[in-house]
């Protein structure tokens, strides 16, 4: 058993609450690899905002668990070397699927883990929820749950339609979970796809396409259900036409990929919304930097000569969205 206090983690709770009372949201960022957490850790320590680095069960297949626990631990680290002295870093399991991976992961140094019941039966989703609460709070650690269906396909977890969050759940879903923060649907979804062409317009100028707003009015109807309590996004990625156009430049293939436009991410961050997961913005900066330099210099096979451009890519993205979109720069 591994204590993330130990380990120099934080969970979730001061962090949240302070967000929710400075009206900026923390970003939640996937790491599968060393390059995106170097990038997360440097992006983070020199603007000195809160993180929260976060694996899905997937990257836990993918990096190893152990190995991936060893590179949390190495983050931390790696973030008094550039000078920030108490790191505020959160180490999450994204989407845990069962009470034995959130306890696997708890017992191994998280400081906050998900359970992600949203495709079970109301009162199944609660029982597998509170059974996770009670396990991870006997050591501190934080619990995200979720009520409401986002579309799109994840590892674990899929579905074909979205449901959003019905308002009138979330008291009785949140005072008989003890849940920590509660992520909910009002129309974002995984992935470079969140919206079919026929569910957007397009922009007469430059013919991209224009997804509908998200449903902000399920959102103030659940912040009034529940005053002051955090609320989490999922699939908040706002797909960078420049990294798109960057993949489909050099050899990709991503046609009509959309995502949230950043204006309303902007707008959720001045909410209760205080956790804002973004993936695949990352995964189109790592691939449209690699993409480009191989297609530029297609002798290279060093990985570090086309990783490293990867890394910076990724690197400026995460600052962008700290800066100029969470607000959350300077809070830690
Ligand atoms: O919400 C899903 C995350 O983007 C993680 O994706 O399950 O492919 O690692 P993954
Ligand atoms: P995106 O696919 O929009 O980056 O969402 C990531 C996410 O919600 C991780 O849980
Ligand atoms: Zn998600």
């Amino acid at each position: 058993m591994v204590n993330y206090k130990d380990l120099g983690l934080v969970n979730t709770r001061e962090m949240f609450a302070k967000a929710i009372k400075g009206g900026y949201a923390i970003p939640a960022f996937n790491f599968n690899n060393m390059e995106q957490l170097q990038a997360i850790v440097k992006a983070s320590a020199e603007t000195k905002s809160p993180v929260i680095i976060q694996v899905s069960k997937g990257a836990r297949n993918y990096a190893n668990a152990t190995l991936l626990r060893y590179l949390a631990e190495g983050a931390v680290a790696y973030a008094k070397e550039l000078g920030w002295e108490k790191p505020q870093i959160v180490l999450h399991l994204d989407h845990g699927d069962s009470f034995e991976t959130c306890k696997s992961c708890i017992d191994s140094g998280f400081s906050s883990v998900m359970i992600d019941g949203s495709a079970l039966p109301y009162e199944e989703n609660i029982a597998l929820t509170k059974r996770v609460v009670e396990y991870a709070h006997q050591f501190d650690v934080t619990v995200e749950a979720e009520l409401g269906v986002l579309a799109g396909v994840e590892d674990e977890v899929a579905s074909e339609e979205s449901h959003y969050t019905k308002p009138e759940e979330v008291i009785d879903f949140a005072t008989r979970t003890g849940c920590d923060s509660l992520a909910i649907s009002i129309g974002t979804s995984h992935g470079a796809y969140k919206f079919k062409p026929e569910q957007c317009t397009r922009d007469p100028k430059t013919g991209r396409l224009v997804p509908p707003p998200l449903a902000f009015d399920v959102l103030d109807a659940v912040m009034e259900k529940l005053p002051g309590f955090p609320i989490v996004l999922h699939g908040s990625s706002s797909v960078p036409q420049e990294y798109v156009d960057m993949i489909n430049k050099y050899g990709g293939k991503l046609p009509d990929a959309v995502g949230i436009p950043e204006e309303q991410l902007r707008k959720a961050a001045k909410s209760a919304v205080c956790k804002i997961n973004i993936d695949s913005d990352s995964r189109l900066a790592f691939t449209a930097a690699v993409r480009k330099v191989l297609f530029e210099k297609p002798a290279e096979f060093d990985p570090r000569k086309y990783c490293g451009p990867a890394r910076d890519l990724m690197e400026e993205l995460y600052k962008h969205k700290i800066i100029n979109v969470l607000g959350s720069d300077g809070k830690a």
